[in-house]
């Protein structure tokens, strides 16, 4: 099954997969390639168009990516973003160099609005620059589509080829008409059709698990979060019963959630589920460990254990399923991209050991967050699952500062459901994106009654954030807080004392380990 696309080229720029959002936003099918991907791998793609992300390379640079030469001779309309431009305009004979300012942040332009690219949009309009270099000389058969104070080629464009480049990045939100610009190109240049919607990943999904499996049997490692159900469900609908659902309790989850997520599941699927109580293992395994990336290896090595005996169990199946989504992908692929420190080890299951036995079916690895949630509710999960804030997969034991204990599990679980409990009933669930409470390894004098306590503290954490890659301190109402602060007090004896987080991300992370 193949469903027309505009590809993006990546040349290493922050922003190169927002491109991809915007433009299957737009409904258009859109994947992030190398930029130096065989033809052969971009025309599986069935391309209507081609877009050549941004990049921080400078095209005079040695060893700088250059125009793939296939490129060259393509009749394919073209889009060059910031350096993509700048790729284009020194590939066909313009001039690039670097000016003695770089071109950073909100910028106003004049636009030709006569052009394809800027059609119905107003003569003036603000953009999002971030360039060192830029256009002297444009190539032949190019005019300038946009100026402003800095530079005379904004935007170029030779529109009987089809060619456009623009110096800004139409993909970021301070550019204004920034999707005006992009649906023009989509569509009037393209000539897509824009029948594309998160939805057709559903059937595209199925059919890529069914090539991958054959007749082999799938275990699916389900967490209680959208992505693992959703995964579950798409691997269900390719193989049926080959596949067995494993929810492991680790003893690392919140208050009631086991229970509750093995009966919402068995109540809404009939696909066969398999729990495991393995809390007094994972609690063995964790004890006396403090450092925040042991404890999250510990428990990424004991789960895929588990998983590999009861695949032992279950006709020996042979691949494990998870909900990798494709942001991971691309940024663990993808080259020119420099890696980054190591923050934490990032991992579904938490890591995962060199010597895993199993091989891994990834049914979501072409997806977005939002793109898994409609095609959640397309397949029937119920609306409650498929808004739940994410949980990261070594549990509590990241929100247990320093060693992790029974004791003290059943602490943050109790403070922790009563902040959630309090969030809802606030009707602010929907409007944040996670929230937790958070076992500080301090301890603090207070006084309750008539006695002195020396008891523990709790910081309370809401975030707001569209992808999780930076994310902002809720402004929830001191209200709110006032009752969950005087509730976790009261109803949490081991606690005297509640915090509330006010750092953002960066420089703080989300979770506190
Ligand atoms: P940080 O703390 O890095 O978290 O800002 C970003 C998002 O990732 C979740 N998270 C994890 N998820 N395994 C996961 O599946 C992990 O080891 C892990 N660590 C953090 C975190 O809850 C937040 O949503």
């Amino acid at each position: 099954m193949t469903t027309s696309s505009v590809p993006v080229l990546d040349f290493g720029s922050q922003t190169a997969q927002l491109i991809v959002r915007r433009i299957r936003e737009l409904g258009v099918y859109s994947e992030l390639l190398p930029h130096d991907a065989p033809v052969e791998q971009v025309l599986a793609l069935d391309p209507r168009g081609i877009i050549l992300s941004g990049g921080p390379a400078s095209v005079y640079e040695p060893g700088a990516p250059g125009l793939p030469d296939w490129l060259r001779e393509t009749t394919l309309p073209v889009l060059g973003i910031c350096y993509g431009m700048q790729l284009q305009s020194q590939a066909l004979g313009g001039v690039v160099l670097r000016p003695d300012r770089r071109e950073y942040g909100p910028a106003v332009i004049a636009v030709a609005s006569d052009s394809l690219l800027f059609a119905a949009t107003p003569h003036e309009q603000q953009v999002w620059m971030s360039h060192g270099d830029r256009i002297e000389a444009l190539p032949p058969g190019f005019h300038s589509l946009a100026q402003n104070e800095n530079t005379p080629f904004a935007a170029m464009g030779d529109e009987r080829r089809h060619w456009y480049g623009v110096q800004f990045h139409p993909e970021v939100v301070h550019t204004t008409y920034g999707r005006n610009i992009l649906r023009n190109f989509l569509y009037t240049i393209c000539r897509c059709t824009g029948d594309w919607q998160p939805a057709n990943f559903v059937a595209q999904a199925v059919e890529r698990v069914r090539e991958r499996v054959c007749a082999g049997r799938v275990i699916c490692a389900l967490s209680g979060g959208v992505d693992s159900a959703v995964a579950a469900l798409i691997i269900h609908k390719a193989i049926g019963d080959r596949l067995t659902c494993v929810f492991v309790d680790n003893g690392l989850l919140r208050l009631g959630e086991a229970d509750q997520v093995i009966a919402t599941f068995r109540q809404h699927f009939h696909i066969p589920l398999a729990a495991v109580n393995a809390a007094e293992e994972f609690l063995a395994a964790l004890e006396g460990v403090a450092d925040p990336e042991s404890k999250r290896k510990i428990i990424g090595e004991k789960f895929v254990r588990i998983f590999e005996r009861e695949a032992r169990h279950l006709d020996d199946a042979q691949f494990l399923a998870q909900g990798t989504l494709y942001p991971d992908v691309i940024e663990s692929s993808a080259p020119d991209r420099k890696k980054g420190a190591t923050i934490k080890t990032h991992h579904n299951v938490g890591g995962l050991p060199p010597d895993m036995q199993m091989t891994l079916v990834e049914p979501l690895r072409y997806m977005f967050k939002d793109e898994v949630r409609a095609a959640g509710l397309e397949l029937g999960l119920p609306e409650e699952w498929v808004w739940r804030h994410p949980f990261p997969g070594p549990g509590l034991a990241v929100r247990v500062l320093g060693p992790v204990t029974w004791e003290r599990l059943e602490t943050l679980r109790r403070a922790d459901a009563i902040f959630i409990e309090e969030l809802r009933a606030a009707d602010l669930y929907r409007s944040t994106q996670q929230v937790f409470a958070v076992l500080l390894p301090v301890q603090s004098v207070g006084v309750m009654g008539d006695g002195r306590t020396y008891a523990d503290t709790i910081a309370l954490r809401a975030i707001t954030t569209e992808d999780y890659m930076t994310a902002d301190w809720a402004r929830l109402p001191y209200d709110l807080l006032a009752r969950v602060s005087s509730r976790i007090v009261n109803e949490v004896e081991q606690v005297n004392r509640v915090v509330y987080d006010i750092s953002s991300k960066p420089p703080a992370t989300i979770e506190w380990e």
